[in-house]
């Protein structure tokens, strides 16, 4: 097992920041970390990282235990922390070599050229910190947690403050970076974890209600299917209030409605009977899929 958790605990005064969790992270997951503000996730990581030592609890990377042997374990560790904190009166290239320093590497100048090639810093290179955007410095960070070519990847919300453009980059960077390393990244956005992930672990109040592959927690748990329909007349919202298949239904647009409900196919199905007995054909109609966003919706609830 490349990061083992084992009954972390982390206790700020009365409150337990991250409440007695247990899980486990193999060798080439890309696992994404999710859970509303204040749930834990900045909290497990740094106790992952040995940034802050756990209340109780067990941590292992790659086999090395994190309590015991905290220096060991960071070398097998990239970790960038939330907020990214960088020394912007620095220049990339310098700031790099510098964290090269820390980690005691003996090909410094190599290590620092291939790191600005991977995250795609070359064009801005010889700037200072300070100059540059929140985008890249960004990649500053994610250089920096890769600079020891590590095994297992932290990243504490990588894609905060991207733009489209850049996190279409930076969801690449992950993906290519997955292939040969463990990577754990936390996240509001739903949507980078199923773009991106084969694991997702949702934590709230800090504790584990979900932790499954994507597609598992997908089928397993209730999920939200989306349909969006147009039809031909208006309809009459409360006909298809009145059935049990239907949780929603809401008007979207001009004749365009949006229905969810827990069984797509069904849903369909409900749709096209009421078409035919109203004589509203529809015009348009789009499978939306499960969105993860419900699933976590559902789950960081119904856990309150
Ligand atoms: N040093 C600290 N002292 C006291 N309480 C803390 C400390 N660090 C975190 N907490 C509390 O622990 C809880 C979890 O915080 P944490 O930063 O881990 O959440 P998070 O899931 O990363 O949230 P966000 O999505 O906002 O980054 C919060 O209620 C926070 O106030
Ligand atoms: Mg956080």
């Amino acid at each position: 097992m490349s990061v083992q958790v084992e009954q972390l605990t982390k206790i700020y005064g009365t409150q337990k920041a991250v409440d007695n969790i247990s899980f486990q992270v193999k060798h080439g997951d890309i696992l994404g970390f999710l859970g509303p503000n204040g749930a834990g996730k900045s909290t497990a990581m740094k106790m992952i990282t040995g940034y802050i030592s756990p209340s109780a609890g067990k941590v292992s990377v790659s086999g090395i235990d994190m309590l015991k042997n905290p220096q060991e374990g960071q070398k097998a560790i990239g970790y960038l922390p939330e907020n990214n904190p960088l020394y912007k009166e620095m220049f990339i290239k310098e700031y790099l070599h510098f964290v090269a320093g820390v980690y005691k590497l003996e090909a410094k100048k190599e290590a620092v050229k291939r790191v600005i090639e991977m995250t795609g810093l070359v064009v801005e290179q010889h700037k200072k910190i300070g100059q540059l955007s929140k985008g890249y410095r960004q990649r500053v960070g994610i250089a920096q947690a890769l600079i020891h070519d590590p095994k297992v990847l932290i990243l504490d919300e990588p894609m905060s403050g991207l733009d489209p453009n850049q996190l279409e980059e930076i969801r690449q960077l992950i993906r290519e970076l997955g292939k040969d390393k463990t990577v754990i990244f936390s996240t509001h956005i739903m949507q980078e974890v199923q773009a991106i992930c084969n694991r997702v672990m949702i934590i709230q109040n800090g504790k584990i209600v979900a932790n499954d592959t994507v597609n598992n927690i997908t089928q397993q748990i209730h999920g939200v299917q989306k349909i969006v329909f147009s039809m031909e007349k208006p309809i009459d919202i409360n006909t298809f209030k009145a059935l049990e298949i239907i949780d929603s239904i809401e008007q979207k647009g001009n004749l365009t409605y949006e229905v969810t409900g827990k069984d797509a196919y069904q849903l369909k199905k409900a749709l096209f009977r009421i078409a035919v007995k109203t004589d509203n054909p529809i015009l348009q109609l789009q499978d939306m899929g499960t969105n993860l966003e419900g699933i976590f919706k559902q789950l960081t609830h119904s856990s309150k």
